[in-house]
């Protein structure tokens, strides 16, 4: 239909006789002359109507933003003075001879000819209305480059894409499942993986030695700005490997892909024990951009009178930690109060501070509301130990390590937004040496991966200590985002069967569970491990969004609904009889 893309025509094809094809962009009507800007997918183009084509200019009278037309003419350069340097084509136009409407279009609900800001729910409402605008077409665009740039790149190391189930049994990775119900199998249910985790485990006992796949994976789970229901993870699995081979694959692999899509040469990924990062960051996805740690003060504050910090510093599972901003100072107590309201959504009772106008005037350099509970020894030595200078400002967290963590991590986070505290631009990490298992809020144990992961330890020192166990584990988080995480499995069946006693899985339970698992693993298992990333993640990050939706072309709402055909739906009576479903919801 086309000879050429609009956005590709350019001095070199003067003269030549060329058919596009593509939407209206723009019709300027200059007074005798017609205009038609033609856009499609590679950018574009001008196409000129004179009133002597006189059956093409009736038709150009008619044609509105938006139209689908197909143009031939020829290719001529535009008059001096109305070149436009900034257009790829915007040294030629394209004489029209015929113009042929392909489509008709409504006034779009937003225009596409201009940036205007729209209301997210009306760019998903109209969502290929959305696609057409420059920013998201390049997304889209960039996120199939990125998946063949993957697929390359594990090629060529040997890794075979193989696909697994989609209609499958539970994969417990932490969320909920979204299950199917069976039609030839009433009552029983289907679910969707959370992810190919035990098919990938599959596939290495099967001999096939090194597996990706560019693989859905769904969690009905509480959504953020960086999660979806149904994302997409390159998923990896390899035999006979250890961990620093796998992270040497994964790395290489990030790396090539900022310097392919964001020209940027990212550094060796920085190494962080999990204890570390907690202890420091208070979380274990770090924004290593910005230069601010938390130092512990327990001990300098166990012994005072006040309170609200010498609990905490004395209890086990507590901590008071400070954490200095330099520069600091000049915030305002207006500033202040809005970080103590935005630590006491997360849990914090307070935000305690302490700001150092001059370091060498105790007396008067010093404001605090809580100096008048503290000895002034213990101050000193708070500013001693953290090197406090004149212009910082010192804020507090004391409480439960859980609130204390949460709070202050995002208040880093916060602080390296508002102030601008950057340091550098990209700063990815690993980190390692995760704990085996964590308690949940019903004080029970539950892996903070998932029950295949390796220990580092002996299933004697599981069962006698399982809050101390190590696992052969670890992330990658880049910018404060986990952009991946992975671990080597367990590969003896009586290791498995000691980490499901200690999650007080029963033996019934493991083998309507995991049972096809656990014969697989006696059948000759090789020492295996493997890693998924979050392909949307990383996408968002090479595309500077920071909205997980942006790169994805029909993405879901926080509430897991598409607004585009208005999924979740409700099915037909006769639909849920024949899979013998009954609504228990009140009829509205
Ligand atoms: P994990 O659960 O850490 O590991 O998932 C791997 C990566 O997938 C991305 N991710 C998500 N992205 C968008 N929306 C979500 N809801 C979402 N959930 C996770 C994250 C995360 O780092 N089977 C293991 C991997 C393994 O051990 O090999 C797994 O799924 O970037
Ligand atoms: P209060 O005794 O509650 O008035 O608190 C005195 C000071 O300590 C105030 O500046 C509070 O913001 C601060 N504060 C109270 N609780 C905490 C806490 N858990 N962590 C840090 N600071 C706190």
């Amino acid at each position: 239909m086309k000879s050429n893309y609009c956005g590709e025509i350019t001095s070199s094809n003067l003269n030549e006789e060329v058919t596009i094809c593509g939407w209206i962009h723009r019709r300027r009507d200059h007074g005798g002359v017609i205009f038609l800007d033609v856009r499609d997918i590679k950018g574009i183009c001008q196409a000129v109507v004179n009133p002597d084509n006189q059956k093409s200019f009736q038709l150009a009278e008619t044609i509105r933003n938006e139209f689908v037309v197909q143009i031939s003419g020829i290719v001529r350069s535009r008059l001096e003075g109305t070149v436009n340097k900034n257009m790829h084509t915007g040294e030629i136009e394209i004489e029209v001879k015929n113009i042929n409407i392909l489509s008709k279009a409504n006034t779009p609900v937003f225009p596409i000819d201009e940036y205007q800001e729209v209301n997210e729910d009306v760019r998903l409402k109209n969502r290929v209305l959305d696609l057409r605008r420059p920013e998201m077409n390049e997304r889209i665009i960039t996120r199939s480059k990125i998946t063949s740039l993957v697929r390359n790149y594990l090629d060529k190391n040997g890794f075979h894409e193989i696909e697994t189930p989609i209609l499958t049994k539970a994969t417990p990775e932490g969320a909920r499942d979204y299950i199917l119900p069976s039609r030839v199998q009433p009552g029983s249910f289907y679910a969707l993986p959370q992810s190919p985790q035990l098919f990938k485990q599959l596939l290495m006992i099967g001999g096939l030695d090194k597996y990706y796949q560019i693989a859905r994976c769904f969690r009905d789970e509480d959504l953020r700005a960086d999660r979806q229901p149904e994302f997409t993870q390159i998923d990896i699995e390899a035999s006979f490997i250890d961990q620093d081979e796998i992270i040497d694959i994964s790395e290489k692999m990030i790396k090539k892909i900022f310097k392919e899509f964001c020209n940027e040469k990212l550094d060796k990924f920085e190494v962080i024990d999990w204890h570390k990062a907690m202890h420091e960051y208070g979380c274990d996805k770090p924004d290593l951009r910005i230069p601010l740690k938390l130092i512990e003060v327990s001990d300098l504050v166990k012994e005072e009178e006040f309170k609200v910090f010498s609990e905490p510093a004395k209890k086990l599972n507590s901590r008071v930690v400070a954490l200095k901003v330099p520069n600091g100072n000049s915030l305002s107590r207006g500033q202040i109060d809005d970080y103590t309201k935005f630590v006491s959504k997360l849990g914090a009772k307070g935000l305690a501070y302490i700001k150092i106008n001059d370091i060498d005037d105790f007396e008067n350099g010093i404001q605090s509301p809580i100096l008048k509970f503290l000895n002034n020894e213990t101050v000193k030595n708070i500013l001693e130990n953290l090197e406090a200078e004149t212009g910082d400002l010192i804020f507090f967290g004391a409480g439960s390590s859980t609130i204390v963590n949460l709070s202050m991590s995002s208040l880093i986070k916060k602080l390296g937004e508002d102030l601008n505290l950057y340091v550098t631009k990209w700063a990815p990490c690993w980190i390692i040496n995760f704990p085996i298992f964590e308690l949940n809020n019903e004080g029970n144990l539950t892996p903070l991966h998932h029950p295949f992961t390796l220990p580092k330890c002996s299933q004697k020192e599981i069962l006698e200590k399982p809050e101390d166990a190590i696992a052969h584990a670890y992330d990658v988080v880049l910018n404060g985002y986990e952009i991946g995480g992975g671990s080597l499995r367990i590969y003896d069946k009586s290791m498995q069967q000691t980490i499901f006693d200690t999650l007080n899985i029963t033996k019934e339970d493991a083998e309507n569970k995991f049972g096809f698992l656990l014969r697989a693993l006696s059948s000759g298992c090789p020492p295996h491990g493997g890693i998924a990333f979050g392909l949307d993640r990383i996408i968002m990050l090479v595309s500077d969004t920071t909205n997980i939706r942006d790169v994805i072309a029909f993405p879901k709402t926080q509430s897991a609904t598409c607004l585009l055909t208005d999924a979740p739906s409700k099915v037909e009576k006769k639909q849920l009889e024949e899979l013998k479903i009954k609504s228990i919801l009140k009829e509205e």
